[in-house]
């Protein structure tokens, strides 16, 4: 079978070289892929954007594609599934009524509302209803949040109401275009991150190994929000305990909820967390998709075949299947380009990949292009070096030999990625 993978970033490079791995699969198409899908065996790339769904609809049919997979948000949002699916083609992902729960925050606020799961205090606003009188009496901080897609950038935690004021009015100004017509105010809540994904069906749930990314782009988690500049799988954070407590208070209801509400969900699903220090799960956000970077780690680590799964998905059949998984960690360290994440270098020259090809382990390629047989920057996060280990801590050493191998003008990544599950299994605090 042939499969199409949506995206050019590094969750659909690892995504691209799991279903190339499948006995099952004669050739993965990649629209648009990067220098790293290009030089993957048995997976081509194709110039078709992400976002033109008349022509990956039209790529599918004429290529005679059997599963198709959505990497990014903003296809599955805009009804990639709903257009494939209409042209008789298997597309896994949610529909684009379901994929409101990442599309529309204001959306997702009064579901987890209906449906009692837990998550922050919050209100709506559009520029009609807003009442600065209303946000002056809030405790702070506060946390405002565009509640459309703004590409990961769209919230931000306001220490005092001034600025929590101004941020309100940047956005409805049009700082995020339409993504800033309503507004979500919440609470700020203190706890630990933690991010959970699974495979749904509409109706059953194959929970994914856990992971855990590093949001902030210095070491010591400082320094400004970015997409994620490392993860790793599995993340201690998750106990057995915690475990079953997401999937009983935020899994099991969310799929119940779509299905109730007449929005089956089947697709990846992201829950992004932060756990009080009680235990409560509460939901910061959902993704209608896997996440990036904690894709590469992940898929590391699955032995089972993922077109398999994504096919029983589609025919309902999620409850028949399991994934396995290796049982060592996997640990991905992500090569960001000078700028990241405010304004992005492109075009400098990547040395030294042939060299960390002899290395064990594996790069994913994000933001890159082949030039005349050169490899160039071409984005914010331009690879991820992802190793394995038998331990987080082992992982992390061969994660770092072959980021440590690669070289360009600008390149950074932060040097701790997994320090707090290192922490953990060195018995430290
Ligand atoms: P989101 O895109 O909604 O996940 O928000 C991005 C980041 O902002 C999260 O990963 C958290 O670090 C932070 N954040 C979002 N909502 C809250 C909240 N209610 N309280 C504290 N931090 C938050
Ligand atoms: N790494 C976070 C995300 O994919 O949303």
């Amino acid at each position: 079978m042939k499969v199409l993978i949506v995206g050019g970033g590094g969750r659909e490079h690892a995504l691209a070289w799991k279903c190339a791995s499948s006995a099952r699969v004669s050739e993965v198409l990649v629209a648009p892929g990067n220098a790293g899908t290009a030089a993957e065996p048995r997976v081509r790339n194709v110039e078709v954007a992400a976002e033109d769904l008349a022509g990956l609809t039209r790529l599918a049919a004429a290529e005679r594609v059997a599963l198709t997979i959505i990497g990014p948000e903003a296809p599955l949002v805009a009804g990639a599934v709903d257009a494939f699916t209409a042209a008789g083609l298997r597309c896994f992902g949610p529909t684009q009524a379901a994929a409101r729960l990442e599309g529309s925050k204001a959306f997702a606020k009064s579901f987890l509302g209906r449906h009692g799961i837990p998550t922050a205090r919050s209100a709506t606003f559009t520029r009609e209803r807003f009442d600065p009188a209303w946000l002056r009496a809030q405790p702070t901080p506060l946390v405002v949040k565009a509640s459309g897609l703004a590409a990961g950038k769209g919230v931000v935690i306001a220490a005092a109401h001034d600025e929590a004021l101004a941020t309100v009015e940047g956005m409805f100004a049009g700082q995020f275009g339409s993504a800033g017509h309503e507004v979500v105010i919440e609470e700020f809540l203190a706890g630990q991150e933690a991010s959970f994904i699974v495979m749904a069906d509409g109706v059953h749930i194959l929970p994914l190994a856990t992971s855990q990314d590093h949001k902030r782009r210095d070491d010591g988690d400082r320094g400004p929000n970015t997409g994620g500049m490392g993860a790793y799988s599995p993340a201690p954070v998750i106990t057995a305990s915690l475990h079953a407590r997401i999937l009983r208070e935020v899994i099991e209801p969310t799929i119940r909820g779509l299905a109730a509400e007449g929005l089956p969900y089947t697709g990846f699903l992201y829950a992004g967390l932060m756990i009080a220090p009680d235990g409560t799960p509460n939901v910061l956000e959902y993704n209608c998709r896997l996440g990036d970077p904690e894709t590469q780690p992940i898929l590391m680590r699955l032995q089972s075949d993922l077109t398999v799964l994504c096919e029983a998905a589609l025919d309902q059949r999620l409850d028949g299947e399991r994934a396995h998984w290796d049982p060592r960690a996997a640990l991905g360290v992500v090569m960001a380009a000078a700028g990241y994440p405010e304004s992005v270098r492109k075009g400098d020259v990547i040395e030294g990949l042939e060299r960390a090809a002899q290395l064990p382990g594996k790069i994913f390629h994000a933001g890159t292009r082949l030039a005349a047989g050169r490899v160039l920057t071409n984005g914010g996060r331009v690879l991820c070096a992802v190793g394995l280990g038998t331990d987080v801590a082992a992982a992390q050493r061969q994660a770092y030999a072959l980021a440590d191998c690669v070289h360009w003008a600008g390149a950074h990544y932060r040097r701790d990625i997994g320090y707090r599950a290192v922490q953990r299994e060195g018995g430290g605090p």
